[in-house]
């Protein structure tokens, strides 16, 4: 028989290893790479884009307990254009930004590098953190004609983003490119009424994307679809000042594009230019179809409901096209049909439900859809918009639109 004594300490020190054990694994679980372990300043002005770099291979090519990047808190580093390139060795790695990141105090040449911050080929990343990205957009506006866009994530499958703000980017904020399965909420992209092509998020080539609850106010639409992209989830987005929420600009310089399955829900849009708009270059082909709209504000919205297979760009400076080499794009859509080419790019299946609220000009439906084209099972439920002006009427205008409407004022679509 074992003393009791003796059996009760056994007992305790068992109970305290597996204690001291599971402590560690604990630690080690959420241990951070801290920036300034590789000699990042955060004071703002010196350069820290060599030290990200270094935590970045930290993090990306470490092992397992070495997953999670961190920018802290309470310091600003500034970085020179840079790249955070995979594939990384976990299939899971944060990038935690609590503090801020700055641009630098000069303009470059953006032949080289086309965007500030970029990230390529990483799978699993989730980016947050609650910090503040600045572009430092100002010094390129209206003084250089070319720009970057602060933010690329390309082949980036899975990528999580949330809580974090985007102050003032040269141009776009966030470019989501040749991706699957994205998720982004909780965001502040902020930028003047008045700065020119400074998009909050681009979706090009990408497939299953869900974006909720962001705050977007900027000088260009708040969020745009482009071509090869499907299935793609908006939910609360407050949109203003902005060009609101657009698919397209579809088919330039006479490319195919395609986009479908777009939903766009229970957003508000305030003082924008527009609301939710298609837009499609004459010249392209392909199609946009699949889309819905659904419990949208408007609050003085400029075009609230607006689909133009007419478009031109009257402000394309400083625009980078939006083509991505990825090997994605194949897999998109249909095959090249021959009988579209350069005729248009197809409209059809667009659906409005519970669209209200005030249009600040009186034409507050436009159809211009192109007359060999046409666009095709337009469905308008319960569409009441009127006018931002007391005393004013607000009126629809369709060219060559055909669908059918329920409850909704003024609609002028054609049946067939
Ligand atoms: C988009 O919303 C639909 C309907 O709510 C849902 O079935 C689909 O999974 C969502 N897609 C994404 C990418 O979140
Ligand atoms: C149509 O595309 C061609 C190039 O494919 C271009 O040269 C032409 O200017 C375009 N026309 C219009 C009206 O955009
Ligand atoms: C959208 O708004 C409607 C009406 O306000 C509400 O009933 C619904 O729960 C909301 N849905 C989402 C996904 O926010």
């Amino acid at each position: 028989m074992m003393n009791p004594s003796l059996f009760l300490a056994l007992f305790c020190l068992i109970q305290i290893s597996k204690l001291g054990f599971s402590f560690e694994e604990k630690v080690q679980r959420h241990e951070f790479v801290s920036v300034t372990n590789f000699g990042a300043v955060g004071d703002g002005k010196r350069d820290d884009s060599q030290a990200f770099l270094k935590a970045w291979e930290a993090v990306c090519q470490g092992g397992s307990s070495n997953t999670k990047l961190l920018v802290p808190q309470g310091r600003t580093f500034m970085l020179k254009p840079l790249a955070f390139v995979g594939p990384c060795k976990s299939s899971s790695i944060s990038f935690s930004i609590r503090g801020n990141l700055v641009a630098p105090s000069y303009t470059w040449y953006v032949g080289r590098y086309p965007t500030w911050i970029s990230f390529d080929s990483i799978s699993g990343l989730v980016v947050s953190g609650g910090g503040t990205i600045d572009g430092r957009g100002s010094l390129w506006w209206g003084k250089v004609s070319t720009r970057p866009s602060a933010m690329h994530f390309n082949g980036c499958n899975g990528l999580r983003m949330y809580n974090l703000r985007h102050l003032n980017s040269p141009r776009n904020h966030i470019s989501l490119s040749c991706s699957k399965d994205i998720h982004v909420w909780g965001l502040r992209l902020i930028a003047p009424g008045d700065s020119p092509n400074t998009d909050g998020i681009d979706i090009s080539n990408s497939i299953g994307v869900d974006i909720s609850d962001c705050i977007i106010s900027t000088g260009d639409d708040c969020i745009a679809i482009n071509g090869g992209s499907s299935f793609i989830n908006m939910t609360r987005i407050f949109c203003g000042p902005g060009h609101g929420i657009s698919v397209g600009s579809l088919g330039e310089n006479g490319e195919y594009a395609t986009v479908e399955e777009v939903r766009v829900k229970n957003s508000t849009f305030t003082n924008t230019q527009n609301g939710v708009r298609i837009k499609t270059f004459q010249n392209g082909s392909g199609y946009a179809r699949k889309i819905s709209f659904e419990d949208i504000n408007m609050i003085a919205s400029g075009n609230p409901i607006i689909i133009d297979q007419n478009y031109h760009d009257a402000s394309k400076n400083g625009r980078v096209s939006s083509n991505q080499n990825c090997h994605l794009t194949q897999s998109f859509g249909e095959p090249w049909s021959k009988s579209l080419n350069g005729k248009g790019v197809k409209v059809s299946d667009v659906r409005y439900t519970r669209i209200h609220g005030t249009s600040a000009s009186d034409q507050a439906i436009t159809m211009n859809c192109d007359a060999e084209l046409g666009c095709a099972d337009i469905v308008m439920d319960h569409v009441n918009l009127v006018s931002a002006t007391s005393g004013h009427q607000v009126f629809a205008s369709c060219n060559n639109a055909h669908g059918s409407y329920v409850s909704s004022q003024g609609s002028c679509l054609t049946t067939g």
